[in-house]
């Protein structure tokens, strides 16, 4: 019986990550922010790949969030810039990998020539069966709740759903990531400790893992690292240690 190797952990089924730090890793570099973010970009390459590898059902990641409008137009331009290029350069291979890619956030506040990247890049892999790849763009765990009360108040407005009815699993039907399981995994890089508006509904439970490693550096060690982690935890959901 010993002789039998006992198998590892499964992966948890939803990865999120904070992809935070390359500015920092720029300037410590003397270059200018977009050479952080454009490394980050191949940071993104690397670790969706590993992610596949590892096995994990869904990797969500947080790209640029609705307060991220708030930097100078120069670094806003830069940033969709590199979006408009990534998902150029990279929707062909990630569709020959069997990646399901989509897009959570406020889509009305990208350029229209985004919108229309994202819409084709859904529609090219909406029938992939491997990685789940989500990239938050123009998104705000608050933003999305509120939007979500908006919809259910209309709904109960035209009678389409009574006030009764409305629980957990009514409300998260309307949020973006309604077919999504929750985060069981979160992970901030270069060592800042907050959420930073980031999925707020669906990390209730989450694990968070922090890593001081800056985004740009983030590669598969760093995420096994991060898996190895969440497998040391003891996840009770509010239940009592041990009575699972
Ligand atoms: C993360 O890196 C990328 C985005 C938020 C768009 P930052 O640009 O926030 O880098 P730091 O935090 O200034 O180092
Ligand atoms: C969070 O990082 C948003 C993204 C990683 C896209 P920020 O760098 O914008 O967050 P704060 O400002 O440090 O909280
Ligand atoms: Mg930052």
């Amino acid at each position: 019986m010993d002789s039998v190797a006992t198998a590892p952990p499964p992966p948890p089924a939803h990865v999120a990550i904070i992809m935070d730090g390359n500015g920092r890793w720029a300037k410590l570099r003397g270059l200018p922010r977009i050479a952080g973010h454009r490394r980050g970009a191949e940071a993104v390459r690397r670790t969706v790949q590993a992610a596949a590898e590892f096995g994990i059902g869904y990797l969500t990641l947080f790209g640029f969030s609705s307060e991220n409008w708030k930097r100078p137009i120069g670094e806003v331009d830069d940033l969709m810039g590199l979006l408009r290029h990534y998902i150029r350069a990279e929707i062909a291979e990630l569709h020959a990998r069997g990646v399901r890619v989509r897009i959570i956030g406020e889509r009305r506040r990208l350029a229209p020539d985004i919108v229309t990247l994202i819409d084709k890049a859904e529609a090219l892999t909406g029938g992939n069966g491997g990685l789940r790849l989500t990239l938050a763009l123009s998104y705000g765990g608050r933003a999305e709740i509120a939007a979500a009360a908006r919809a259910i108040a209309q709904a109960a407005v035209q009678g389409r759903l009574a006030p009764e009815q409305v629980d957990e699993a009514v409300f998260a039907r309307h949020l973006f990531t309604a077919d999504m399981p929750d985060a069981d995994l979160l992970i901030r890089t270069s060592g800042e400790q907050r959420i930073s508006n980031f999925l707020l509904w669906q990390s209730a439970y989450a694990e968070l893992v922090f890593t001081d490693t800056l985004w740009p550096d983030f590669g598969k060690a760093d995420l096994e690292k991060a898996l190895r982690d969440f497998h040391g935890r003891d996840r009770r959901y509010g239940a009592s240690v041990g009575s699972r």
